[in-house]
C-alpha cells in the first residue's frame, strides 16, 4: 500500500495531540487530549510523564479510527514538543523519579542565582546560547537529583535517565531502545554546547550532572527509532522543539526569516543562518531544526512566556470569559480602555527583560474600568511583549523587518492580529493552515522519509490575511510608552 501520510505527535504545555497531514500539507485528521497541570506549591508547575505517554498513545489511536487512513498508509512520524520540561527515569524499572518539571517552573531561581555568582553569565551566553534563568532544563535536573531521596547515588551508578519530552516519548515507545534527542531541544537544556555541538562539561559539573544520564544527540530529521502499534511498526523520522518546529513550517530554514507563535507562551524566532549570533539585547541564541547532511543554523529567540495562559487566566481564575473566542468581539467594542496595561508576569518575565522574580500586575485602573478593559488590555499585552522581542532582534540583526509570520491558537483573533501590525507597524502574514508547529514535525519526518524536500514547505505555504499598520506614529508611541512604563514598574527589587 502507498504510505503517503505522515503524522505529527504535538506534545505542547496543555494538550497532546496527533494530527495527520496528507502529501499537500493538508490536516486528514485531528485528535486532543488536554493535560493535566498540577500546581504544588506557588511557582511550580508539573505535569504527570505517563500521562503524557498514556495521552499520546491514546490521541494516535483515536485518530486512525476516525480517520479513514490505515496505519499502514504512514510512511513516518515527527515529535514535537513543549520544550526544556524536564523528566528524570530509573532506566530498569522505566518510572519517573519525580513528576515532569515543567519549563513555567520557577522553583529553580536558588540554583540559578548560585550559578551567576559563581561567575558563569559569559560562559552560558557564548556556549549555550541562554541566560542564567530557571526556565532551561539543566536547574531542573539538578533540584530532582538534590531533592529525590536516592536520586544521586543512583546517578552516580549509571540508574537515571535525563530527558525533555521528546526524548521521554521516544524512549517509551522504543521499549528503552532509543535514548535520543535533536540539536533544537538539546539547544534548551543549558547543558549542551552549541558551537561545538557536544554537552557541555563545564555545565555538567556546575550543576552535577553525569553525563551519562544524558541522551544522544541527532539531527532534528532523522531515525529516532520505531513506533510500535500492535503489530505495526512506524519509524520516527523528525523531532524538535515546538517553536523551532513552527520557524521550520513557516519556510524558516532560509536565514533571515522570522516567525512569532502565540501558543500557551509567544515565541518570536529568526533564522540567523551558519554562524551564532550572540544578542546584546536579552534574546537567546538557539539551535534550529536540523536536517542531516545540511549545515547547522542558529536562530535568535524572544522567549516571552505568558501568552495564550493569561487569556486561561481570564477564563479560569477571573471568570470573565467562558470562552478564549469571546476576546475577539469584547476587544473590538471596547474603546474605554487605553490607560489600562495588563503585565502578565506570572511566570516572571522572559525575553528581553529575564526577570525571574517579577509577578503580574494591572496599571492604571480608574472607576469606570470593568472586566472588558482588563480583558483587552490582557490580549493588547500579547502584542506589546512581542515588540518588546522585536526591537530587540531588529537591534540585534541590524535586519529590518517588514513582514512577520504568525501562528498558534490566538492569530486567529483578528483583533489581536490587527492590533499587533499597529503596534510594530510590520505586515502581519497569517497563514490558511494555523497547525504550523505540527506540519514543521510533519516535514521533518517527510523529509527524511523522502516524501518532500524543503523547498516544498514554502510552496505549499497559503496566505490567509495580510495585517498591515493602521494607526499612526503618534498613537503607537503613546500606547507603547505607557506600557513600557508599566513594565518598569511591574520588575522586581534587585532586577
Ligand atoms: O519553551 C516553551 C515552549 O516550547 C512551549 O510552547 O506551545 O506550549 O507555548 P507552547
Amino acid at each position: 500500500m502507498n504510505k503517503k501520510y505522515i503524522i505529527a505527535f504535538d506534545q505542547g504545555t496543555t494538550s497532546t495531540r496527533a494530527i495527520i497531514f496528507d502529501k499537500k500539507g493538508k490536516i486528514c485528521g485531528i485528535s486532543q487530549k488536554e493535560l493535566t497541570q498540577h500546581y504544588p506549591k506557588s511557582g511550580w508547575v508539573e505535569h504527570d510523564p505517563m500521562e503524557i505517554v498514556r495521552h499520546q498513545q491514546e490521541v494516535f489511536e483515536e485518530v486512525i479510527e476516525k480517520s479513514s487512513i490505515s496505519i499502514n498508509q504512514i510512511a513516518a512520524i515527527g515529535i514535537t514538543n513543549q520544550r526544556e520540561t524536564t523528566v528524570v527515569w530509573d532506566k530498569t524499572t522505566g518510572k519517573p523519579i519525580y513528576n515532569a518539571i515543567v519549563w513555567l517552573d520557577k522553583r529553580t531561581s536558588e540554583i540559578c542565582e548560585n550559578l551567576k555568582a559563581q561567575g558563569l553569565e559569559t560562559y552560558v551566553a557564548k556556549n549555550t546560547g541562554l541566560v542564567i534563568d530557571s526556565y532551561f532544563s539543566g536547574t531542573k535536573a539538578r533540584w530532582i537529583l538534590d531533592h529525590v531521596e536516592g536520586a544521586r547515588e543512583k546517578a552516580a551508578k549509571g540508574d537515571l535517565l535525563f530527558g525533555t519530552i521528546d526524548t521521554w516519548l521516544i524512549w517509551n515507545f522504543t521499549q528503552g531502545k532509543h535514548h535520543v534527542t535533536d540539536h533544537s531541544n538539546a539547544s534548551r537544556t543549558l547543558l549542551y554546547n552549541i558551537i561545538t555541538l557536544d554537552w557541555d562539561e563545564k555545565m555538567l559539573s556546575a550543576l552535577d550532572i553525569p553525563e551519562a544520564m544524558l541522551p544522544k544527540v541527532q539531527h532534528s530529521s532523522s531515525d529516532f527509532g520505531h513506533f510500535t502499534h500492535k503489530e505495526h511498526q512506524i519509524p520516527i523520522y523528525g523531532v524538535a522543539g515546538d517553536q523551532q518546529a513552527s520557524l521550520f513550517g513557516q519556510g524558516g530554514y532560509k536565514s533571515g526569516m522570522a516567525k512569532n507563535t502565540y501558543g500557551t507562551g509567544c515565541f518570536m524566532l529568526m533564522n540567523t543562518g551558519k554562524k551564532p549570533s550572540l544578542s546584546k539585547n536579552g534574546l537567546l541564541t538557539t539551535l534550529c531544526a536540523s536536517i542531516t547532511d545540511d549545515p547547522i543554523k542558529y536562530a535568535l529567540e524572544g522567549s516571552v512566556f505568558v501568552a495564550g495562559a493569561s487569556v486561561q487566566w481570564l477564563r479560569d481564575k477571573l471568570q470573565v470569559i467562558e470562552h478564549a473566542k469571546d476576546t475577539e468581539a469584547i476587544c473590538q467594542a471596547t474603546t474605554t480602555s487605553d490607560d489600562v496595561y495588563v503585565v502578565p508576569a506570572f511566570a516572571g518575565l522572559g525575553a528581553p527583560h529575564w526577570d525571574m522574580n517579577a509577578k503580574g500586575a494591572i496599571y492604571g485602573l480608574t472607576l469606570d474600568s470593568g472586566k472588558n478593559e482588563i480583558i483587552k488590555a490582557t490580549i493588547d499585552a500579547l502584542a506589546y511583549q512581542s515588540r518588546d522581542v522585536l526591537e530587540a532582534m531588529v537591534e540585534d540583526s541590524g535586519k529590518q523587518m517588514k513582514s512577520l509570520k504568525v501562528d498558534g491558537g490566538a492569530t486567529a483573533n483578528n483583533y489581536l492580529m490587527q492590533f499587533q501590525s499597529d503596534i510594530l507597524n510590520v505586515e502581519v502574514d497569517r497563514p490558511k493552515m494555523l497547525e504550523v508547529t505540527a506540519l514543521g514535525a510533519a516535514f521533518l519526518a517527510g523529509i527524511q522519509a523522502g516524501i518532500w524536500t524543503k523547498k516544498d514547505i514554502i510552496k505549499l505555504r497559503e496566505v490567509d490575511t495580510l495585517f498591515t499598520p493602521e494607526i499612526t506614529e503618534y498613537v503607537r508611541t503613546k500606547k507603547y510608552t505607557g506600557w513600557q512604563h508599566a513594565v518598569a514598574r511591574t520588575k522586581s527589587a534587585n532586577q
